[in-house]
């Protein structure tokens, strides 16, 4: 497939730049159009395909939204907005991730949240860089073999990712708090009110917000039996549509408590006493002491390089940054570009990859905390030359002779990214989640949120594989106190010292995958953000050893030439990834591409 149809975005981009120069806030108005027909059965959670593997690179065009002062993306377009209006109000890019959050945690439900926990990238105006992990813990009273039967076989029924005992004590309200008192410029009762609003006046669902609701009320009925209140869920029973306006009364009194007391107002008193009674009702081990004990943490982000870009990027307990960092190694002395875009050489080169970093990370990568990290040596040139030794253009490699063990598939769920670039050039990228889509789907009674199902992303087992099929051992054993390891990849990358992109994304283990082929698709393939990120995508994950890819996103002769040197090519109709980025123009403009999957939006002013 070549790359050369991309250019015809650049009409719509100078029409949108005409606007921005007035500095008036630009949303994309140019509703997606797919390629090829969308089918009925299509229609849904992410299904959104073109469907015609020669037609274009792209899973659907979108106009990209241009700005010169400030940009916000995210997953939904009213989280958006409120980004862009805290940039307008004189705040910082963190006043406005922070505002997002909690806007994300009411709009957003599957993901955004305050039950959850996540990570933060900041690269200020001068370059300093910054990373906080606001992740999750596992509670005190958590043991490695906790979702064991006396035989050590899983217990049934997953309980490391469905109810009460699936949760992990939640970091994000302790780390929004953390990063808004270090960074913020805007009052605390400033950047928390807009979520308020929207929380207390409603927003209008989209079809897809709809859609999620109506899916996952089964599961919202089994999973809170005795809880008063049926959140989440219409009043009269009947199935939330396009447009309905969903309002959260609860929610806004539990936000109001946190706008006016802080990390007090969640960990402490009324609400904290409300969650606590809602895990105990169902058995999970959650204490005050564990909420007493929750801080996040600024660690030393992983700031690495790639053909002199500077890449700033989250350390462990993600195993994001360091596996990015691994997988740009290892391709990097590769002609990508003339190879050209998903040609059957880059793609091989990158699965190659993808590969060897996901065995790596099984093996060493957890929360650093508890184990020790050989960061530099995994990614010292030495290293990834000795693990490149065995790579052959004629042939795969075997995922088995890589590692052992052999695990079935996994599936596309819920987390979510935003990025932000302010008027001074600060930029923050963030990815939170509840872990699977509306995570343990517990809702805490009288309070109106959900709480995480982080607990999965520990290694429950050695060689079990979690609900991503992503495998661990020792490094990843579940302790008390101790993080889960993560995939999530918030990443900011710098070019000649200045700003160039804010990347994420949600996907679970597709996450890194994806971070790694919007970078290659702007760096090498010189593609714009939205294009970047609407274009089609595939992922590899050594085990199992199988490439899963959008429908199409390869042409069938380059599936051929896979085919032939042995790469399990697997077809999927769901998209993976749902990026939400950022990208300066050399002149100053800011690009963002939110992603053409689902609701993303990208507002800028
Ligand atoms: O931290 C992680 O890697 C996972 N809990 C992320 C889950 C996720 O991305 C689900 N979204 N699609």
């Amino acid at each position: 497939m070549s790359f050369k149809n991309i250019l015809v975005f650049s009409s719509c981009s100078l029409v949108l730049l005409g606007a921005c120069k007035q500095a008036k806030t630009v949303v994309a108005t140019t509703p997606p159009t797919t390629t090829a027909a969308t089918s009925k059965e299509n229609q849904g959670f992410y299904q959104f395909l073109n469907d015609d593997p020669a037609a274009s690179p792209f899973v659907a065009k979108k106009a990209p939204v241009f700005a010169q002062n400030g940009m916000a993306t995210s997953a939904h377009p009213e989280a958006s907005k409120v980004g862009v209006a805290i940039l307008k109000m004189g705040g910082n890019a963190i006043d406005a991730a922070v505002a997002t959050q909690f806007a994300l945690a009411v709009v957003h439900p599957s993901a955004g949240n305050i039950g959850g926990g996540g990570f933060l990238v900041f690269r200020d105006k001068t370059g300093k860089a910054y990373t906080l992990d606001y992740r999750e813990k596992a509670p005190a009273l958590a043991s490695r073999n906790m979702y064991l039967d006396e035989k050590g076989e899983v217990k049934p029924g997953q309980p490391s990712w469905n109810g009460h005992l699936a949760s992990g004590t939640p970091g994000s309200v302790d780390g929004l708090v953390l990063a808004h008192k270090r960074f913020g410029k805007l009052s605390w009762k400033q950047v928390l009110q807009p979520a308020i609003d929207l929380a207390e006046n409603g927003v209008s669902l989209t079809a897809k917000e709809a859609l999620g609701l109506n899916r996952i009320k089964p599961d919202l009925l089994k999973y809170n039996p005795n809880a008063q209140h049926r959140y989440f869920m219409k009043e009269d029973g009947s199935e939330w549509k396009e447009g309905d306006v969903f309002v959260q009364k609860d929610l806004a009194n539990t936000l109001r408590k946190i706008q006016a007391e802080g990390r007090k107002g969640f960990y402490e008193g009324e609400i904290a006493q409300k969650l606590l009674t809602e895990i105990k009702r169902g058995g999970g081990i959650i204490t005050q002491k564990d909420l007493d004990d929750y801080h996040a943490v600024w660690r030393e982000p992983v700031v690495d390089s790639y053909k002199g870009l500077r890449v700033i990027t989250m350390p462990p307990p993600s195993s994001g940054g360091i596996a990015l960092m691994q997988l740009l190694k290892f391709v990097e002395k590769y002609p990508l570009q003339k190879w050209g875009w998903h040609s059957d050489s880059t793609t091989q080169v990158m699965i190659e990859a993808e590969r060897r970093v996901y065995a790596d990370r099984a093996k060493w990568l957890g929360d650093p905390d508890f184990v020790k990290i050989p960061q530099k040596e995994l990614l010292s040139k030495a290293y990834l030359e000795q693990r490149w030794q065995d790579f052959s253009f004629s042939m795969a490699s075997d995922s088995k002779k890589i590692a052992g063990g052999a695990i079935p598939g996994y599936e596309s769920f819920e987390t979510t990214h935003s990025s932000f670039v302010d008027k001074d050039g600060n930029a923050v990228a963030i990815t939170t989640t509840l872990n699977n889509s509306y995570g343990s789907k517990v809702v805490v009674d009288g309070a109106g949120f959900l709480m995480n199902d982080e607990m999965d992303d520990f290694s429950i087992k050695p060689g079990h594989p979690n609900s991503y099929g992503l495998i661990g051992n020792e490094a990843n054993a579940i302790a008390p106190n101790k993080r889960m390891l993560s995939s999530m990849t918030p990443t900011i990358v710098e070019k000649d010292k200045k700003l160039y992109m804010v990347l994420g994304t949600p996907g679970g283990s597709t996450i890194i995958t994806s971070v790694f082929q919007v970078f290659l698709n702007v760096v090498e393939h010189q593609m714009g953000m939205q294009q970047a990120v609407d274009a089609f995508r595939f992922h590899h994950q050594w085990l199992p050893d199988r490439t899963t890819y959008e429908t199409g996103g390869f042409t069938p002769q380059t599936i051929q030439k896979l085919t032939e040197r042995g790469y399990k090519m697997d077809m999927q109709k769901n998209t993976i990834g749902r990026m939400d980025c950022i990208l300066v123009h050399p002149d100053g403009k800011i690009e963002g591409g939110a992603d053409v999957r689902a609701d993303d939006t990208a507002v800028g002013y």
